[in-house]
């Protein structure tokens, strides 16, 4: 009998071990913290979800078209204090700070913000959709979820000059970056290759600049074939702003990327005058980077920037607009007389304090129509202010930019950028081409990064955001894109939130579910990692 009584309680044990653990076995972003709890709900086809206020009624029914597929119903959702889950803020949380908990009488989750609250959503959508499925419902158990995220900016680029994508498409992305608590899509909208935002003030850069004639096709290194085959598209203004209201809806802030003043040659396809050689020029048809960029010495140039940004923040109500900065070589600058009399006029020693010069008259614009800079790392050559924010993209500059003391947004690319091979050869040859050959990012390497690698305490305060990036050159359809993305926009993600020791092994088993989340969403995603190929030896 003894026996028999061990036995039980030892089945017991273990039944209750597997439900403490569910909640903690499905999460991404891990929560801060997860602790079991008595008792399960069942939610069903008519559970209520409550909000305490109309500021919550949004995030409220986006959830429950979140949960349609999972419950067979979209949710009522009511204002008051009543059903079966209930929303509420409590202002003594942080801004992005919620709790969740499952109890046999609901569901409850409180938010600093209903941006919080909008996160505690999502962890619960996760739960939901990993629930065991009974009769009546899904069955979740109990448990009690404290979390809030590390970094403040959690970001994902897409490049839509490469190729453009649609506006559907472009809201697809969002949801996905919604999933994973991503609040930051930094939208990379001009390129050498097209410029794909309508600025009325100057219409040819839609009317040429967004169009190129045909795409090289094979490695951009060696190929001299094209496709034959025009490529274009843009946003009209209205796009825009129904994207930005799309995105604010999920509590993500759309930066705008204006590159400048290299991977310009679009806008000087549309308006030769912006270059420094009286010449014309064509959209370019190959990836790389030209020579041909904006010419600095003219003032016609900062009469144009202006413009064009004048319209670009009207458009955006974020606070930082992305102005590029990268790969910007000096040569026509060095031949220009403009460029040269500008340097002179200014006092300055060369072009690369001449680059600082334009990023500074441009921030200093910005400044008054109160928006701050965000410039890729190769704006410190030459000298930057304190008020830029550093997108770190060159690892090798890792230790140098977060020593200035700016603020600095991570995007290394050998953790970030998800255009890389994610596998290792041989079974990246199946990947298809990739512009910077031979560069692998695994998954297990995404999710190793760290924020604060190399930095003392003191010094956290300067990472600001980790965001990955998703360049274009060889992603010419949106489920190619999504295949690159996905799983590893995941690893990215959990660095970016995630508090406390990570381990990859756990990742991965919580990955199992939301891969299953993917699947019932219709979202692509890679299945190297999943099929245990992504890191053959070589
Ligand atoms: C970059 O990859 N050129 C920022
Ligand atoms: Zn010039």
């Amino acid at each position: 009998m003894k026996r028999i009584f061990i036995i039980v309680v030892t089945l017991l044990t273990a039944v209750s071990v597997v439900s403490a653990q569910t909640a903690k076995t499905v999460i991404i972003p891990r929560p801060m913290e997860v602790k079991a709890a008595k008792g399960a709900y069942t939610v069903t086809a008519k559970t209520i979800v409550g909000v305490a206020t109309a500021e919550l009624v949004r995030p409220a029914e986006l959830f429950a078209d979140y949960v349609a597929k999972d419950l067979g119903a979209v949710l009522d959702v009511k204002e008051g204090d009543k059903g079966g889950i209930l929303l509420s803020l409590d202002t003594s949380l942080g801004k992005e700070e919620y709790t969740l908990d499952i109890a046999s009488k609901g569901v409850k989750i409180v938010g600093g913000t209903p941006q919080a609250v909008f996160y505690g959503l999502q962890s619960l959508r996760q739960l939901v959709s990993a629930g065991e499925v009974t009769k009546k419902g899904i069955k979740l158990e109990g448990v009690s979820i404290k979390d809030k995220p590390l970094i403040g900016h959690r970001g994902a680029m897409l490049d839509v000059g490469r190729y453009f994508f649609t506006v559907a498409e472009v809201k697809r992305f969002i949801d996905i970056a919604a999933i994973h608590k991503i609040n930051i899509f930094h939208w990379h909208l001009t390129e050498d290759q097209g410029w794909r935002v309508e600025i009325k003030k100057y219409p040819n850069l839609t009317k040429i600049g967004s169009k190129r004639k045909e795409t090289i096709i094979g490695r951009n290194s060696v190929s001299k074939t094209y496709d034959g085959t025009p490529h274009g598209g843009y946003y009209t203004q209205a796009e825009i702003k129904d994207i930005v209201k799309y995105a604010a809806e999920r509590y993500i802030e759309v930066v705008p990327e204006i590159d400048m003043p290299g991977h310009m040659v679009a806008a000087l396809a549309s308006y030769p005058h912006l270059g420094c050689r009286d010449e014309k020029f064509e959209v370019r048809t190959r990836w790389g980077i030209s020579k041909d960029v904006l010419c600095v010495g003219k003032e016609t140039s900062f009469e144009f920037i202006e413009g064009v940004l004048s319209e670009i923040i009207s458009l955006f109500p974020s606070k930082y607009i992305h102005i590029g900065g990268d790969e910007c070589p000096r040569l026509r600058w060095s031949e220009c007389p403009h460029c040269q009399k500008r340097i002179q006029d200014e006092g300055l020693k060369d072009e690369n304090e001449l680059q600082s010069y334009f990023m500074h008259r441009i921030e200093k614009f910005l400044a008054q129509h109160d928006r701050r800079i965000i410039g890729w790392d190769e704006i410190i050559k030459g000298g930057i202010n304190k008020s830029a924010t550093i997108m770190l993209w060159n690892d090798r500059n890792r230790s140098k930019v977060t020593s200035l003391g700016n603020d600095v947004i991570l995007t290394p690319k050998y953790y970030c950028y998800m255009d890389y091979y994610q596998t290792t050869r041989p079974f990246s040859n199946k990947e298809g081409l990739l512009f910077r050959d031979n560069r692998i990012l695994t998954l297990r390497k995404a999710y190793s990064l760290d924020p604060y690698e190399g930095l003392q305490p003191s010094e956290y305060g300067r990472i600001k955001g980790v965001q990955a990036n998703l360049w274009t050159e060889y992603v010419p359809t949106f489920h190619r894109a999504q295949e690159k993305l996905l799983p590893r926009l995941a690893a990215t993600a959990e660095a970016a939130w995630t508090i406390g020791a990570k381990d990859f092994d756990d990742f991965a088993r919580r990955l199992s579910h939301l891969r299953k989340l993917y699947d019932k969403e219709g979202i692509h995603y890679a299945t190297y990692f999943f099929d245990g190929v992504d890191e053959l030896a070589e």
